[in-house]
């Protein structure tokens, strides 16, 4: 049976919101997607706002946004309000949409990144660590949060899920590196010393699915593995998992010709980020080693 009537996902069409969608099938009797595009199973955004939330929709989880690292995208101020506002809008969007229900759902989650700690070469960050917003993604995290905030009055439990990066093979970073990798042309970037935060999609989403059921979990989560690495230790644990040499780094200087300086820094530099509140609530990982996730993704 069901645990859930309707879940209500907003970037349900992407890399992380398809896997999600996926999830929920198996615990609801409906999933709806809300897109910019129309198709079967999904409302657009404009629906949403002329007429609110969807008949008996129980869960809520937002992860649309813009593609920061688009390649094809200058770093323009007009592509960074871009960036801004998919993520603030959306999510802000479907907090007002809960606020005038009749029927307010269960539970709103909503995605976050690990750039909402500034990165550092020493700090170790777990979801209780409160620093100030000192760069652009973590101004962007920070406001990205505070849009989804909901009324005292408002009965729906809120969580926020940090995310790293997410390793899967139908997308994110290891779409982006599977070629130079299978070539043989993969390696760190820059040094290779900055921390890489990093999450197996399949863990991601359970993770998403234990905090829609479990009815204790509320507030921020880092969606990370328990297993710090860094940039350089997950280049070399794919390489191995691709049966690949993995020593060709990637200069700062090239990323940062190609990305500008800014975005180029989401890769250059890290942030040492631990899943203490995930741990404390009793989330098992599927994944929780470097190894064993990249040998699942490329196999
Ligand atoms: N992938 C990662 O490693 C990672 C790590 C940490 C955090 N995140 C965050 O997780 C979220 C999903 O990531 P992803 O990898 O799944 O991205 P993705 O594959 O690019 O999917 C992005 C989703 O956002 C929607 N979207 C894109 N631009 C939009 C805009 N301008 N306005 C409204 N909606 C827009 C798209 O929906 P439609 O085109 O159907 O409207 C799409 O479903 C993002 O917010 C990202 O920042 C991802």
């Amino acid at each position: 049976m069901a645990k859930f009537s309707t879940v209500l996902i907003g970037g349900g069409t992407g890399f992380v919101g398809s896997h999600l969608a996926e999830g929920f099938r198996n615990v609801a009797s409906k999933v709806l997607v809300i897109s910019r595009m129309p198709g079967v199973g999904r409302i657009s955004w404009n629906d949403l706002q002329q007429k609110g939330l969807p008949e008996e929709t129980e869960v809520i989880v937002n992860v649309a946004g813009q593609n920061v690292l688009d390649p094809m995208r200058r770093w323009t101020p007009g592509f960074r309000q871009n960036v801004v506002s998919s993520r603030v809008l959306t999510t802000k969007t479907l907090a007002e949409a809960i606020e005038k229900s009749a029927k307010p759902p269960k539970v709103f989650i909503t995605m976050s990144g690990v750039g909402y700690y500034p990165p550092n070469e020493t700090a170790e960050y777990n979801e209780e660590s409160k620093p100030a917003a000192s760069d652009f993604f973590s101004k962007l995290c920070h406001d990205w949060e505070n849009s989804g905030n909901l009324s005292d009055q408002t009965p729906t439990r809120r969580v926020i899920i940090r995310s790293g990066v997410v390793l899967g093979s139908e997308g994110g970073i290891i779409q982006r590196v599977y070629i130079p990798f299978f070539l043989g042309l993969g390696g760190p970037i820059g040094s290779g010393n900055q921390f890489f935060p990093w999450i197996h999609i399949d863990d991601l989403v359970n993770m998403f699915l234990f905090a829609a059921s479990n009815e204790k979990v509320v507030g921020v989560l880092n969606g990370v593995a328990p297993q710090v690495v860094t940039n350089k230790e997950f280049s070399k644990a794919l390489g191995s998992a691709m049966f690949r040499p993995s020593f060709m780094p990637l200069p700062e200087k090239v990323i940062e010709l190609a990305f500008g300086k800014e975005r180029a820094s989401m890769m250059t530099e890290g942030q040492k980020v631990v899943p203490k509140r995930v741990l404390d609530y009793g989330f098992n990982y599927k994944f929780p080693d470097i190894e064993s996730a990249c040998k699942n993704i490329v196999n």
